[in-house]
């Protein structure tokens, strides 16, 4: 056991902060025989000085010093070197003090005269429960670590899993093949324009790339229909945006869902079924909105074939502050987004 000790001893370095050069060297003296390593200072500057190119596992502060005593210098120590142990050094009559100082940070305190026995396992004890509470630390920091790391990734796959369904139900159907990317694409493409932050572009990615996911939940005919639909058939049809805010919720932030789940609303209300209007519907879903309904329009469907992209933008034009936010639909026909229906995953800016 004693020589266990020691090899931790030879590790360790222990600053004597004291004004008196006989209980410096005693001191000294006495945990050198012990196998530790010291420096000595004889006062809080000389300290403080010291300490920037000695880094002190432990500090014996002399509580009482001319100039600045050991009872000021303990917080400046306890801010500028957290880690550093401080035992206080304090003769019997200011026991009380000593306490003071332990409320103070110090962590344990020694009184004069010394027995060096006393002293020894005093420094001892302190600098175990030092290096335990560093190991706790470190463990805990490891651990939240971890925890946060393994967050992150099931969440991730989580959400790549709900892509590639979104991916896989747009594959099955040639008319939506590659839908959601492009109006990833062309959201994220207003989004910059309307110089949206980095946090809210993430959230518009996410809710671009998953906003029809809920047409899991949608009968194929229906959608598929190459007629016009009857009013319940379209009421069928819209319930995806519910479903699909229902079916993202437990991994994306509450800011994604509401995308999601608005993006069929109209910028004056008119929407099926909708209870915002104006700037109360989420911007990213108003982004959103105008960069599907380009899409859309740009594509064949069952019931109709794509118009040309003049004549979608015209369209976006014409039901600006009916269904579409006027400062949106501007930024969109401003830097005329447009796509090639040829290169279907991309969406490209020109007249930049
Ligand atoms: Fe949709």
């Amino acid at each position: 056991m004693i020589n266990h000790v020691n090899m931790i001893n030879h590790e360790k370095r222990i600053l004597i902060v004291d004004d008196e050069a006989t209980i410096r060297r005693l001191l000294h003296q006495k945990l050198t025989k012990q196998g530790f390593y010291c420096e000595e200072a004889s006062s809080s500057d000389e300290a403080l000085e010291k300490l920037k190119t000695y880094p002190a596992d432990l500090i014996m502060l002399d509580m009482k010093m001319p100039g600045k005593s050991g009872m000021d210098l303990l917080p400046d120590l306890k801010r500028q070197y957290p880690t550093t142990a401080v035992i206080m050094a304090t003769a019997v009559a200011e026991a009380n003090l000593a306490i003071q100082c332990m409320r103070l940070g110090a962590d344990d305190y020694i009184t004069k005269p010394f027995n060096l026995e006393e002293v020894i396992m005093n420094v001892e004890r302190t600098l175990e429960k030092r290096m335990l509470e560093m190991k706790i630390k470190e463990y805990q920091e490891n651990l939240q670590q971890k925890v946060e790391q393994q967050t992150i990734e099931i969440r991730s796959l989580f959400l790549g899993s709900i892509e590639a369904l979104v991916f896989a139900l747009e594959a099955k159907d040639k008319y939506t093949a590659g839908h959601s990317r492009r109006v990833t694409d062309i959201a994220l493409s207003i989004g910059r324009d309307l110089n949206l932050s980095e946090d809210e572009l993430d959230n518009l990615r996410w809710g671009s790339l998953l906003h029809d996911v809920g047409k899991i939940a949608v009968d194929q005919f229906i959608q598929n229909k190459p007629g016009k639909l009857t009013p319940a058939e379209y009421e069928h049809i819209m319930i995806h945006a519910q479903v699909g805010a229902g079916i993202v919720k437990p991994v994306v932030n509450e800011k994604v869902v509401a995308i999601v789940e608005h993006h069929h609303d109209h910028y004056n209300g008119s929407g099926l079924h909708q209870i915002t209007h104006g700037e109360q519907i989420p911007m990213g879903a108003r982004i959103l909105a105008v960069a599907d309904a380009f899409d859309a329009m740009t594509s064949d469907r069952p019931y109709r074939p794509a118009i040309s992209v003049e004549e979608a933008r015209q369209e976006i034009q014409r039901c600006v502050n009916t269904q579409f936010d006027p400062v949106v639909a501007s930024a969109f026909l401003k830097s005329a987004i447009s796509y090639t229906p040829s290169e279907d995953t991309k969406a490209a800016v020109i007249n930049k």
